[in-house]
């Protein structure tokens, strides 16, 4: 049997806007779950919204903390509860840590790491049971020159994961930690700072999307890197 049942539920994704995210979005809502559409960017985030019959959109920013409760508001007044929450929204910057802006450096440390933490903890309490999500990366357990900030947000995120999974195992809330390696979603190249390095061509996209919400319905931990590519 299925360990998450998405029919109905009310999931929340942050960064539905993304390549990712979208793609999500979109697979959850053919499994008959009730998706919140949450980003920054209303004209993207409507232009999602457009392909999934009842979504909702919650407009907000993951670097103010004072934002931190508009899409989990959202998603409970549209859909009177929450029972899943799926963060795939991020950033990314290159370069040396030497050479950050200091502005870059607080901003994927805001939008990749701290951003979803408030997020959960907003969340959390309206749970009973479901699921939540993290999108980390490969760069979780590779730290990687060149993207420090980046790698120190993901495997912050990846840590926090497990003790999430740890304070909620009384409370049926499955907390999932996917770690897929470079997809081809154009994330590099839209880098709030520095030039991605050359890549080996990445994995793709829907396949990764599809992945995860396999995860999500087996009730899976952990989404290993090597999971995506097998
Ligand atoms: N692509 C890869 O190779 C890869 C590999 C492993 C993990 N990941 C992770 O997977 C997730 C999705 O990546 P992607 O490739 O789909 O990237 P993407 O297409 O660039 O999507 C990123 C999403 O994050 C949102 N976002 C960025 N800054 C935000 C902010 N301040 N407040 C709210 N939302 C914000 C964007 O919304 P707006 O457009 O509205 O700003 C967008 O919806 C990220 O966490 C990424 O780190 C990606």
């Amino acid at each position: 049997m299925a360990a998450n049942d998405l029919s109905n539920r009310s999931i929340l994704v942050l960064g539905a806007s993304g390549a990712l995210g979208r793609r999500i979005a979109r697979l959850l809502a053919d499994a008959g779950a009730n998706v919140t559409l949450a980003g920054r960017n209303p004209v993207a985030l409507e232009e999602v919204a457009a392909s999934i019959p009842g979504a909702e959109i919650s407009v907000f920013d993951l670097r103010d903390p004072a934002q931190a409760a508009t899409p989990v508001d959202a998603a409970r007044r549209a859909f009177g509860t929450l029972d899943g929450v799926v963060n795939a929204a991020g950033v990314v910057a290159f370069g040396p840590l030497a050479d950050m802006s200091p502005g870059a450096l607080d901003d994927v440390i805001a939008v990749d790491l701290t951003g979803p933490l408030r997020v959960l903890r907003a969340a959390v309490p309206h749970m009973d049971g479901g699921f939540i999500v993290n999108l980390t990366g490969i760069v979780a357990t590779m730290p990687t020159a060149g993207m420090a900030a980046y790698s120190a947000a993901k495997a912050g995120l990846a840590a926090a994961t497990v003790a999430l999974t740890r304070e909620l195992r009384r409370s049926g809330i499955t907390v999932i930690d996917a770690q897929p390696p470079h997809t081809e979603t154009g994330l590099v190249d839209r880098a709030i700072e520095g030039e991605a390095p050359r890549l080996p061509v990445g994995v793709d996209a829907d396949a990764v999307a599809r992945r995860i919400v396999e995860g999500i319905v087996a009730g899976e931990r952990l989404i290993p890197a090597s999971a995506f590519t097998e």
